[in-house]
């Protein structure tokens, strides 16, 4: 038997140092954007009166539509695929092309590197990561925002209706990768800024400002770069609230604000049979071979209702509350509606709404995601692949945590591979991220509400989601603040998939909901 190994990509050492100050971006003068605006202001006092200015923000923000289209064509144009080495410079281009946004709109900006991965096999350097200010009137509130400028890889000939880079618009949609996952929300940020200079007011708040390139890969370097260079160098000491806007409403008419991410424990598990691929007219019947241990395996994992296999998974899952059950009848989810947006034949848990929205928030779930190294392309290969890596992935929950479920899916692949007793070479890694909620009861989450119901007229669901971003937990533990994720795209974005999308409303809405939520968060008292 082979020993199990374990890699953790998401820890990596970092290497040389960088200065740390931030300078203070409060004396820059306004700059104008570098797109065009149709609307021109008379010189307005700088603190306009309150209820004026939001009413001005949002006609501004429907004057300037084209604009924002085309802001976002040029970055979805952009291919930064964090996954691919040769995407690596274009990754590196995503963010200086954002950095220089960040500066045009006066905010001071600084590239952090953040060292070096392994990928396929050498050593490439990961994007810098944009760190940002703007404004340090000590008087104000302090919001941290996150976003990713990385996206999945695509291509057209994945099933796309157009090519995935280049932006165009159907039926009110705006298409290609990224479009909602996640550029158009980071740009929606730079453009709430945008439109408080170009009406003639001042920000509501100070911001500080995270944008990677590498969310779609684990957030490799980030964590350290927060924790051993940022925190110390006092980044987060001004900091009262943290907004994460890289998510989605639940379902296509109703806004929700999110107070949950599930986690991710992300498994490679690998069996080598032979040291080349073989013939299996000549080899086959002589060698005990990779693939059907691996399927074997793999197969162990999950039953067909979606229940996990391994031995003791669920042990540690939070109970689930009386207080807690309530909150899922509330929730506007239509389980009908959901299937036929995917073709679904049939959803799991008697397509129960409470069930679903469960499994989905608060249950670990594991996914099979593929074989590296199997033949999977069209046509009849013969081959034995000599070795073949299984990737799957357990989404873990509170109070899970990675390092017990990492040992408890080692100690049972561990287990059934004694069982299948083969003589080939196993060996499994895992790289892991934990679960975050947060309290929705908070202020900073009754300000995003009050800011939701302004743009779309009725009360956001409170929700949590089933997908993972990695550096929340870490925002949360860094900041000791308050942590938010306010979506801008709908439940049926359709992320990571084929056409991705953004609806034009969503994001124009978005960006008046992001200016009002700045408002909003602006009179909620320092923490
Ligand atoms: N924006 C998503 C996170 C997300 C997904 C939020 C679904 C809400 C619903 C993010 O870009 C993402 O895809 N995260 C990865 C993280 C992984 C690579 C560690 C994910 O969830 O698979
Ligand atoms: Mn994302
Ligand atoms: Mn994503």
């Amino acid at each position: 038997m082979s020993p199990l190994s374990k890699t953790r990509t998401l820890r990596r050492v970092l290497y040389g140092c960088r200065l740390p100050v931030l300078a203070s971006s409060s004396n820059n003068k306004f700059r104008p954007f570098c797109y065009s605006y149709s609307v021109s202001h008379k010189a307005e006092p700088k603190k306009m009166a309150a209820e004026r200015v939001l009413p001005q923000i949002f006609q501004y923000v429907d004057q300037n539509v084209e604009s924002y289209k085309n802001l976002l064509k040029e970055a979805v144009a952009i291919p930064s695929v964090s996954s691919d080495a040769k995407h690596r410079d274009d990754c590196v281009r995503m963010v200086e092309w954002m950095k220089e946004k960040l500066k045009e709109v006066g905010a001071s900006t600084e590239l952090r590197d953040i060292g070096f991965q392994t990928l396929e096999g050498k050593q490439v350097k990961l994007p810098p990561v944009l760190v940002g200010a703007l404004g340090n009137d000590s008087k104000k509130n302090t919001i941290c925002i996150y976003g990713h400028l990385d996206v999945q890889p695509a291509l057209k000939s994945d099933g796309w209706d157009s090519e995935p880079f280049e932006l165009v618009e159907r039926d009110g949609k705006l298409f290609g990768r990224g479009s909602t996952d996640d550029k158009g929300p980071v740009l929606g940020w730079l453009h709430a800024i945008n439109a408080y200079k170009n009406v003639g007011s001042e920000l509501p708040v100070n911001l500080k400002f995270v944008f990677e390139c590498m969310e779609e890969s684990s957030s490799q370097g980030l964590d350290e770069l927060l924790l051993e260079k940022l925190k110390p160098e006092g980044f987060f000491d001004t900091v009262d609230y943290v907004c994460i806007s890289d998510n989605y409403w639940l379902g296509t008419t109703k806004p929700c604000i999110t107070y949950g991410l599930r986690g991710i424990s992300y498994y490679f598990l690998e069996i080598e049979c032979a040291k080349m691929d073989l013939h299996s007219g000549v080899f086959g019947g002589t060698v005990y071979e990779a693939m059907s241990d691996l399927i074997y395996l793999m197969n162990t994992l999950i039953d067909k209702d979606g229940k996990i296999l391994i031995t003791d998974i669920y042990k540690s899952v939070a109970p689930l509350l009386e207080t807690e059950k309530e909150l899922y009848h509330t929730i506007d989810f239509d389980p009908e509606a959901y299937r036929k947006s995917i073709d679904a034949y049939k959803l799991p848990h008697n397509a129960v709404k409470e069930q679903l929205l469960m499994h989905r928030w608060r249950y670990p779930s594991l996914s099979l995601h593929g074989i590296e190294g199997a033949h999977f392309q069209t046509g009849a290969k013969t081959v034995i692949p000599g070795k073949v890596v299984g990737k799957f992935s357990i989404r873990i929950v509170p109070n899970q945590e990675p390092e017990e479920v990492e040992k408890l899916v080692f100690d049972y692949i561990n287990a059934k591979w004694a069982e299948r007793g083969s003589p080939n070479k196993m060996s499994i890694s895992a790289q892991s991220g934990r679960a975050w909620t947060e309290d929705p009861d908070h202020p900073h989450y009754q300000a995003a509400a009050r800011a939701t119901k302004l743009i779309y007229q009725t009360d956001p669901d409170m929700s949590r989601e089933g997908g993972s971003i990695p550096v929340t937990i870490t925002l949360q533990e860094a900041s000791g603040r308050n942590v938010l994720l306010l979506p801008m795209g709908a439940g049926d974005d359709m992320a990571h998939s084929q056409n991705e999308k953004l609806n034009v409303r969503n994001y124009i809405e978005g960006i008046k909901l992001f200016a009002a939520y700045l408002y909003e968060v602006g009179k909620l008292p320092k923490q």
